[in-house]
């Protein structure tokens, strides 16, 4: 969705051990790309996955940040990306004003996480599994548009990871159990 990345600054944000930051460097590779997250475990393997022989010809930069406050300059990125954290943020709104905050304008951005398509059941829901932080499109649509970032995409996926977990490839039961969208968004900065 964000490609291609050629001379450009792209932020992969919750980069974890860096599994889409690395696969979209061999896909297109960027001027410089920098990775943010909160766990210094998962910077460090990313770091070092950066210095493998196939990377290391690749400007990377790992920062630890929370991702409600980022360490990064306004208007100064032209892409990001971002898998499966969405709904690990406590406050989604303040996180996407930090996207639009960072993003130059035409910034093409591309978040996916899974999607809640009813109202929250209990208050015993998962965190850690990605449920209890989950949103609708629609919460999600309003967001975006309420810090200047314009839905220009979607691909629903939620077939795809409703077989995957089914087939016992992915060891997510919550997603069937609460009927789960997932959904791959591209944003792009007014
Ligand atoms: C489920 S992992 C996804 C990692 C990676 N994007 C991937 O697809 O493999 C979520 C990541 O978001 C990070 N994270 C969650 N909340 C964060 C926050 N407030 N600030 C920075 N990182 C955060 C976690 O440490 C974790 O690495």
């Amino acid at each position: 969705m964000v490609h291609p990345l050629k001379d450009k600054v792209v932020l992969d944000l919750g980069i974890g051990t860096g599994c889409l930051a690395f696969r979209s460097l061999e896909l297109s590779p960027p001027k410089l790309l920098v990775g943010i997250d909160f766990s210094a475990t998962g910077l460090c393997v990313a770091k070092n996955i950066s210095k493998q022989s196939k990377f290391q010809q690749y400007e990377c930069d790992m920062i630890l940040g929370d991702l409600e406050k980022l360490p990064i300059a306004n208007r100064s990125v032209d892409a990001i990306i971002s898998q499966a954290t969405l709904n690990l943020l406590p406050d989604k709104c303040g996180a996407l004003r930090e996207i639009s905050r960072i993003a130059k304008s035409g910034a093409r951005i591309g978040i996916s996480d899974a999607f809640r398509t009813s109202n929250k059941s209990s208050d015993d829901e998962s965190w850690e599994q990605c449920i209890a932080g989950a949103i609708t499109v629609s919460e999600f649509s309003q967001l975006c548009l309420s810090v200047g970032l314009f839905i220009a995409g979607q691909v629903d996926l939620t077939q795809q990871v409703r077989m995957l977990v089914a087939d016992k490839k992915w060891d997510w039961p919550e997603f069937l159990e609460h009927n789960m969208d997932y959904r791959a968004f591209l944003l792009v900065r007014s």
